[in-house]
């Protein structure tokens, strides 16, 4: 057999990444960082279009470099196609338009979402991949899913959020305890040394395997009011007690959901992916519901769960192989359902 190399691009928010496979194992997995963002306290999408635009040259450069191959051995190219912010996208997927046609290579589209969950498929010593059919939970800043995985191109989303990602209630609570953008480590780092039922925060009732966290947010806001106002130190006097039952609450909302899929599938085989689950929180309460309910949990790398190219370069792979390739009037899809 011949070695396929894949090129990827991946642009979809405010993480410019590029990397490099070698069939289903990386090479390298560059990923620039938007700093910019943190002092407005989110993503401004027209200031991520513009970072993409600077670091895709030398981000995909380093990719190439860190691979130690030439770009004249590359089989194919796969971008980013969506979901994410329209700006963001256009520049990944015009420069893998580009750079296709320059090499005259294929071009491979890419979901993000699928890229999320078929980021366990990377060639990893000390992890094994999920096997089908299986559930994925994809927990970040812009998604949170639960979708059962058939085959590689065969997914159905069981549910997912109405309002706010889970990311999103991280960063949302850490900025009303005045903590800096993004929140969600912090939570996490003060959660360890804190009481997790000294505060309790009411949980959505939302029908199905559908999430909301709006309603937690806006709770909590209230709450720190309320107490603020005879206590102006409360936040501060309490910060890890308020990050410990902020955490257990959405810890507890998204195992409730994960327990009613597990049930209403009789699927058993858990893998979670996207920035959430680095949450020490979140990574025990799946080990528990491993002795708790006989589950089989799966998580990646942490460089695998956060924004990165090499997720879809593991699709532009398992598509290669199968032939699956576009051509290039492909567009950018800001709303794009796997
Ligand atoms: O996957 P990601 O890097 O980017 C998106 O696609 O959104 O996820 C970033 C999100 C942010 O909301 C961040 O606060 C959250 O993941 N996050 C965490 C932790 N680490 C990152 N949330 C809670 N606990 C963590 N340890
Ligand atoms: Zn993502």
């Amino acid at each position: 057999y011949k070695n396929i190399y894949i090129l990827a691009i991946e642009s979809s928010c405010d993480d410019t990444s590029a990397a490099v496979l070698c069939n289903n194992t990386k090479l390298s997995n560059v990923v620039a960082a938007q700093k910019i963002h943190e002092e407005y306290g989110g993503v401004v999408p027209e200031l991520a279009s513009r970072a993409h635009q600077q670091n895709i040259v030398p981000v995909v450069h380093q990719a190439l470099a860190k691979a130690n191959i030439d770009k004249k051995q590359l089989s194919a190219i796969a971008f980013t196609r969506g979901p994410g912010l329209m700006g963001s996208l256009l520049v990944g997927t015009s420069f893998a338009k580009s750079m296709a046609l320059g090499l005259d290579v294929p071009l491979i589209e890419v979901n993000h979402m699928q890229a999320h969950i078929l980021a366990h498929f990377i060639k990893d010593e000390n992890n094994l991949p999920p096997s089908f059919p299986f559930l994925a939970m994809t927990i970040s800043g812009g998604h949170t899913q639960i979708v059962v995985v058939r085959d590689y191109f065969d997914m159905e989303i069981l549910g997912e959020t109405l309002d706010d990602a889970v990311g999103e209630a991280f960063d949302k609570s850490a900025k009303i305890l005045g903590l800096p953008y993004p929140g969600g480590p912090l939570v996490d780092k003060y959660a360890q040394l804190g009481n997790p039922k000294a505060f309790s925060f009411p949980k959505p009732k939302v029908g199905g395997l559908n999430f909301s966290f709006s309603g937690l947010k806006t709770s909590i806001l209230y709450f720190v009011q309320k107490m603020t106002k005879d206590d102006p130190n409360f936040v501060s006097e309490h910060l890890n007690d308020l990050c410990a039952s902020i955490q257990y609450t959405i810890i507890n909302i998204l195992m409730d959901k994960l327990k009613k899929a597990t049930k209403q599938t009789g699927i058993k085989d858990i893998a979670i992916g996207g920035g959430v689950s680095a949450n020490s929180g979140i990574r025990k309460a799946l080990k528990d519901g491993e002795k708790k309910y006989g589950w089989t949990t799966h998580i990646p790398k942490f460089e695998y769960c956060t924004d990165n190219a090499a997720m879809i370069g593991i699709v532009g792979y398992l598509k290669y192989k199968q032939g699956i390739f576009t051509d290039q009037g492909v567009t950018a899809k800001a709303r794009y359902v796997i």
